[in-house]
């Protein structure tokens, strides 16, 4: 349950060593009350709206104003996690200036309490720029779904001692340019483990094992809302799918017998 106090920056820092960062993603008002309710510390507008509302096969072609939307309808949910919205691919790559624009949009415009960037070392300059400018950054290293096809689409990364030390590195520059905390995506747990233990702002893990500050995943993947995806590091606390199939054919079924409405849904 929610201790009804708001959670910021500060005090999402503060929780290293302390206690775990419980986060999850929403994209919608009714979610995010729903999630913000269950005392989530820090609530994503993950890209990943891409795949889970809008239907795509990737993140990349979301665009700003449909993360502007989503994120704005987020807030309005929330009232104590720090709202952190996702940005979108080309949205922060082309040039720093057009990166503070866009990071400026989603607090200016949408309510958003800080922004999360994908990238490590060669994004550093852009994290410090914004951090600098008053905006938050929740760093996202590893396994980068905006460049699925850099990587050769999405698969674990650090798994040799060179790439392991790349990552590291990254993670180093990302504290270093001033990022809060960081998300490790997709990476072997003893590494996930590494680098947390050799940085000082919270790791958020997801498919990174167990070692990392605090954990994130996809709400609709812990719902079981989207289809049969669940690779191995996604634990399903639910599984509301065959639920809602239910729900849905049953009132097909009341409407077409003619047995929906009855008397007392009818004025
Ligand atoms: O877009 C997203 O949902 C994410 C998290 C899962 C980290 O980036």
């Amino acid at each position: 349950m929610s201790d009804n106090v708001k959670w910021t920056v500060p005090r999402i820092r503060a929780l290293k060593g302390k206690g775990k960062i419980v986060s999850l993603t929403a994209y919608d008002f009714s979610t995010a009350r729903l999630v913000d309710e269950a005392g989530i510390h820090l609530v994503l507008v993950g890209d990943s709206l891409a795949m889970t509302m809008l239907g795509y096969e990737n993140t990349l072609p979301v665009t700003m104003n449909e993360m502007l939307l989503h994120t704005a309808a987020v807030a309005r949910g929330v009232k104590n996690g720090l709202v952190v919205a996702d940005m979108p691919f080309l949205s922060y790559q082309v040039s720093i200036e057009q990166a503070l624009m866009n990071a400026g949009r989603f607090v200016k415009e949408a309510g958003a309490d800080a922004v999360k960037i994908e990238g490590g070392s060669s994004r550093a300059p852009t994290v410090r720029a914004l951090v600098e400018n008053g905006i938050p950054v929740l760093g996202h290293i590893g396994l980068l779904p905006q460049s699925i096809n850099a990587m050769g689409g999405f698969k674990v990364q650090g798994k040799t001692a060179e790439d392991a030390q790349r990552i590291l590195d990254d993670a180093k520059a990302v504290e270093d340019a001033g990022a809060f905390a960081m998300v490790l995506e997709g990476l072997p747990a003893a590494l996930a483990g590494e680098i947390s233990a050799a940085v000082s702002v919270p790791t958020i893990g997801i498919g990174a094992g167990a070692n990392c500050d605090g954990q994130i995943l996809v709400v609709h993947d812990l719902l079981g809302l989207y289809g049969d995806f669940k690779p191995k590091f996604v634990k399903r606390y639910a599984n509301l799918g065959p639920e809602v199939r239910k729900a849905l054919a049953e009132y097909r079924k009341e409407v077409e017998g003619g047995t929906f409405p009855g008397p007392e849904h009818s004025y």
